[in-house]
């Protein structure tokens, strides 16, 4: 019996030190502990031998039993504490039904593009202004010289609240007339210079595609000052947008019509990828279409309180209202604006700020 048992002792020794998981070791238990297992065998055995011997043997079997049993349950825990730290070192496995991996957040690619154009003009003295995005027929169309029934409403169209006369702002013009009021008396009373930005979202009714979206971001810029010209226009421009670019853009100006400036243009600059060879980018015209803008016409200086009807020229100044959400397109290779809107981390949180 002392033999079987060394014997048993030594089989489990080497079958315990193969077993590598839960499973392995209920097999093991099985084949020693189970109805039919070796030591149930051992105590069939044990009604075999002379009585004078069962005692000691009894012994020798319970012994080796309980000795086991503990073996067994050492390795259990042992075994579920080496689970337990492979699932708290790979977070993961703790909620397999989270969709992906949490991450850390990230800046909007839009966020990132204002404020670098924020700093850029801040830094050539202009006051960054915040204004709302329900504004009033008055100041998006009237106070920007667009009447009622003026056809450049049409490509304006937006929407409109259930409150009279309350409107989602179509474009960041809406707060030229504000920004007049707000800084008109230090212009004519210290000779301060008006410069502001004021960035914002806009809203239309638009077909919703890759180039078209209902809501995207604007930033809007005016200068009114004594003597401020188209030159001063292009040279806050292309400053701007060589620090946007981090390189040095050549622009171009087309005219354009807008009812608040005049004249009004079409900045363009010339294409980045191509230096103005043409390319698929560009369309094959080597520029690319970027900022209105223009020097404020003189109704709209008149309705922000700069000038009086006696002396409508006494003050002038250029306006631009620059595309955030386009410029963004452009400076990240975004090809689709739904990207933007459509809250797919994947995809926005590969932005990064300089
Ligand atoms: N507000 C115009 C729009 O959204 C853009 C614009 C054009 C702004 C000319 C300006 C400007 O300041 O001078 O279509």
């Amino acid at each position: 019996m002392k033999d079987h048992i060394k014997e048993l002792n030594e089989r489990f020794t080497k079958e315990m030190s193969q077993v590598c998981d839960q499973r392995s070791l209920e097999e093991l238990r099985l084949a020693f502990l189970s109805k039919k297992g070796q030591v149930s065998q051992l105590m069939s055995e044990l009604a075999k031998i002379p009585n004078e011997q069962k005692k000691e043997a009894g012994a020798l079997i319970n012994s080796f039993k309980q000795d086991i049993i503990k073996r067994f349950d050492d390795k259990l825990e042992e075994i579920k504490k080496a689970e337990e730290e492979r699932l708290i070192s790979s977070a993961e496995s703790y909620d397999e039904s989270l969709p992906e991996k949490r991450r850390k957040g990230s800046y909007h690619p839009i966020t990132l593009v204002q404020r670098e154009l924020e700093q850029i003009f801040a830094s050539m003295g202009f006051d960054v202004e915040d204004y709302s995005e329900i504004v009033d027929d008055y100041h998006c169309f009237e106070a920007l010289n667009i009447p009622k029934f003026h056809p450049a409403r049409d490509m304006q169209d937006t929407y409109y609240l259930s409150t009279p006369n309350q409107l989602l702002k179509s474009h960041t013009s809406a707060a030229q007339n504000a920004i007049m009021y707000k800084y008109g008396k230090l212009l004519k009373e210290n000779g301060r210079p008006i410069r502001a930005v004021f960035p914002g979202r806009c809203f239309r009714n638009e077909a919703i595609d890759a180039c078209h979206e209902n809501t995207f971001f604007q930033m809007e810029g005016i200068m009114i000052d004594k003597n401020i010209s188209i030159s001063n226009l292009i040279y806050f421009m292309k400053t701007m947008l060589s620090e946007v670019f981090e390189r040095d853009v050549t622009v171009r100006l087309r005219p354009g019509f807008f009812p608040f400036v005049e004249p009004g243009f079409e900045l363009d600059i010339q294409c980045l990828i191509c230096n103005g060879d043409g390319c698929p980018s560009c369309k094959n015209t080597g520029w690319l279409e970027l900022c209105p803008c223009g020097m404020i016409h003189p109704n709209v200086l008149r309705m922000g309180g700069i000038n009086t009807e006696d002396d409508p020229y006494a003050y002038t100044g250029f306006a631009f209202g620059l595309g955030l959400t386009r410029l963004a397109m452009m400076k990240y290779g975004v090809k689709d604006i739904r990207t933007f809107n459509e809250g797919d981390l994947n995809a926005l949180s590969q932005f990064v700020s300089k």
